[in-house]
């Protein structure tokens, strides 16, 4: 569990979507840069390729984006892995023609004071749904797949995998329209006592701002690849 949690809760607040915060020309650099930097996962089964925002490829991008986002939340820090030289990674791109599971990405430092997350969608179709409920343990991914909660052995920055959050939550079972709606690729048994709260449906120029706490999914509509752009700040 986070040491912090008083401090954790107090930040919290609703999730928040500002719409044309950056404009085309933005767009087409962070595409640009998503473009120029190196691969550094294909996960070919699940069909994700992953790009690290590596620092100093494009600074005038860095700092548009730090200055738009301290205007929405105040003073920050990027919560950032490092790479293998120890360099600092802004955010992660990933592209995916397939839908992200549920999970929290709380981070792997529980000692930090998580604060808020971004989503910046960088193709037009696609959405993220964000759940009422939250978790304050590290970055987790929810399942109850036997397979999947069998892996142990993470490498760093890997999400450990967990059924935990079926005993956080009264269990009360998922609403079945939101599950056929939004949901597909969920075990509705998996989504036992979590509530939503905001679908964010993806729009050009706009960005997501929620908490690190919160359990959220990429939802079942999907037409052809998604790319978008994650970033995590710390207090
Ligand atoms: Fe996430």
């Amino acid at each position: 569990m986070h040491k912090n949690i008083d401090k954790i809760k107090k930040l919290e607040g609703s999730p928040l979507i500002l719409k044309n915060l950056f404009t085309k020309t933005e767009l087409e650099k962070f595409l640009n840069l998503y473009h120029t930097l190196p691969t550094t996962v294909h996960n070919k089964k699940q069909n994700v390729i992953k790009k690290r925002w590596l620092k100093d490829y494009n600074e005038e991008l860095e700092n548009i984006f730090f200055n738009k986002l301290k205007k929405e939340i105040g003073e920050f820090k990027m919560d950032n892995l490092k790479d293998e030289n120890n360099e600092d990674i802004l955010g992660l791109f990933q592209e995916s023609y397939n839908p992200i599971g549920l999970h929290v990405d709380a981070g792997f430092n529980l000692n930090e004071i998580i604060y808020k997350q971004t989503l910046i969608p960088l193709t037009s179709k696609g959405s993220t749904v964000i759940f009422k409920n939250k978790f304050y343990g590290n970055s987790t991914n929810f399942t109850i797949d036997e397979n999947e909660l069998k892996i142990k052995d993470l490498k760093y920055g890997q999400n450990q995998r967990s059924s935990e959050h079926l005993k956080l939550f009264k269990k009360k079972l998922f609403n079945k329209e939101d599950h056929e709606k939004y949901l597909k690729h969920e075990k509705i048994e998996n989504l036992s006592g979590l509530e939503i709260d905001t679908i964010y449906e993806w729009e050009l120029g706009s960005m997501l701002i929620f908490d690190r706490t919160r359990l959220h999914c990429s939802s079942s509509l999907i037409e052809g690849k998604k790319i978008g752009l994650t970033t995590f700040t710390k207090k």
